[in-house]
């Protein structure tokens, strides 16, 4: 298979039904991404798979849905309004805007910009010459400061500066506020842990790369609130749990690896990325970060509300340490994306495109298709019918059983079901793996069971 460029997952993208450029009838809407009816079951089966890892095998795992609108204090307190932001500079010849650490990533190996401060950055562009990407001029002025928060504002009156609210840059921050509600509510004991999946908006200055970095995205992200002393222990369990389940998810290893993080946040004690070789090179997946007991001392001094918890194994009373194991959504799927793609060579020279998801992470688990329209669509549309009370079934009944075929294994269907006359007269059914493409004949009463074994996660 030639090497897959990011272009040919988009157009793939377009083609079959996963994602559409946003507001495409106005020319588009930058960087803006809609998923159509293929990619928002995969991206939901996604959501699926994480939510059972994450809160329901998870030991003392509570799921929560928080407010994208939080408090202007929240941000306040977890440092956003001031430190969230990434080094912007401008190549003086065009006006383009980079990100000065992105530029540096992109034209060398040799150094780490994270580990870089501001002038070292901009001393290092200017030694080595670095072009403008767009205008070839190597001319950038200073690096200032670019905060990535998205504003917004709630009344009536626009300009009135009391209504100044964010859309929240992380969900995490839901997670910290609400420590005390679940404690409470749950009767949790810790070690326990907090998750959601929900939106998260970022004014970048390089979004792109397709659903990689984009203003408007999804994250998952899970908080496990702990006792000092067990953090680091847990830290390295959770780097370990997140790479687990991507394999889990049928990733291949090979294009997996972890980055720890040379330049820590300031209120991280460990870090580390899960990095996935994506078809423009190396980029962060997965992060999973030690974040000490900042985040709910913060929340304690700017709300002046205690974050103290009692801990009825020893009667101490402490602010809990925060382990959090954050992946976006739209950039895992992403991932299974391209790694799920594939070009197979047949014995007749032919080839087919497959796209090799896992059977719980498939948009379509079967299609139901009948052999010829005339004497077996009634009987297929009503198997269709049937099965689709257990799980997302297709029906196609136009052109070749062979190009119907192609397209199931195009969208990732690992299951076909034929209807023919052996299905009407004996009640036998031919169901197709997408991955051997070996036929099996099933009795019809089994059909239900075997897809529902196979898509087990
Ligand atoms: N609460 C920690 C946090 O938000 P992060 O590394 O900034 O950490 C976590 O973000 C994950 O969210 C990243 O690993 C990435 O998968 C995803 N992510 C971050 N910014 C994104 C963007 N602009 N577009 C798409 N996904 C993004």
């Amino acid at each position: 298979m030639e090497k897959l460029t990011m272009d040919k997952i988009v157009a793939y993208c377009k083609q079959y039904g996963f994602v559409y450029q946003g507001s495409e009838i106005y020319g588009g809407l930058a960087n803006t991404w809609d998923y159509g009816p293929l990619g928002s079951r995969l991206k939901n089966n996604i959501k699926d798979a994480w939510r059972k890892r994450f809160i329901q095998e998870n030991k003392n795992s509570y799921e929560i849905d928080a407010d994208i609108l939080m408090h202007p204090r929240v941000w306040e307190a977890s440092g956003h309004t001031t430190s969230f932001s990434d080094p912007l500079i401008d190549c003086k010849g065009c006006k383009s805007r980079y990100r000065a650490d992105k530029l540096i990533e992109d034209n060398t190996d040799e150094i780490n910009p994270d580990t870089l401060t501001d002038q070292e950055m901009i001393d290092y562009i200017r030694e080595h010459h670095y072009k403008c990407p767009k205008c070839g001029k190597s001319d950038f002025t200073d690096i200032r400061q670019f905060n990535l928060m998205f504003e917004t504002h709630r009344g009536v009156i626009k300009d009135d500066m009391g209504g100044l609210v964010y859309l929240r840059p992380e969900t995490a921050q839901g997670e910290f506020v609400n420590f005390l509600n679940v404690q409470r509510t749950m009767r949790a004991k810790i070690p326990f842990g907090i998750g959601q999946i929900g939106k998260a908006f970022r004014n970048e200055i390089t979004p792109g790369n397709f659903t990689f970095r984009t203003i408007e995205f999804e994250q998952m992200e899970h908080q496990l609130f702990c006792k000092e002393g067990t953090d680091s222990g847990n830290y390295r369990f959770y780097k370990e749990y997140a790479f687990e389940f991507l394999k889990d998810l049928g990733m291949n290893t090979d294009k997996l690896r972890y980055k720890d993080h040379e330049k820590l946040a300031h209120y991280a004690k460990e870090a580390c990325d899960i990095e996935y070789l994506f078809p423009m090179g190396w980029g962060e997946l997965w992060g999973t970060h030690n974040r000490t007991n900042y985040d709910l001392s913060r929340h304690q001094e700017y709300s002046g509300v205690s974050q103290m918890y009692l801990d009825p194994e020893d009667n101490s009373k402490y602010v809990p340490y925060v382990v959090e194991s954050s992946v976006g959504c739209d950039r895992l799927t992403l991932a299974i994306l391209c790694d799920s793609y594939d070009e197979e060579v047949l014995e007749d020279g032919s080839t087919r495109e497959v796209m090799r998801f896992i059977p719980a992470l498939a948009p379509y688990k079967v299609a139901v298709l009948p052999l010829v329209k005339k004497y077996h669509a009634e009987f297929a549309s009503e198997l269709k019918e049937k099965l689709s009370k257990y799980f997302m079934c297709s029906y196609d009944e136009t052109g070749s059983i062979g190009k119907r075929y192609r397209r199931q294994d195009a969208v990732g269907t690992p299951f076909c079901i034929t209807i023919d006359d052996e299905t009407i007269n004996h009640g036998m059914v031919t169901v197709r793996d997408r991955d051997t493409m070996e036929q099996i004949i099933l009795p019809l009463e089994e059909v239900e069971q075997y897809i529902l074994d196979k898509i087990k996660f």
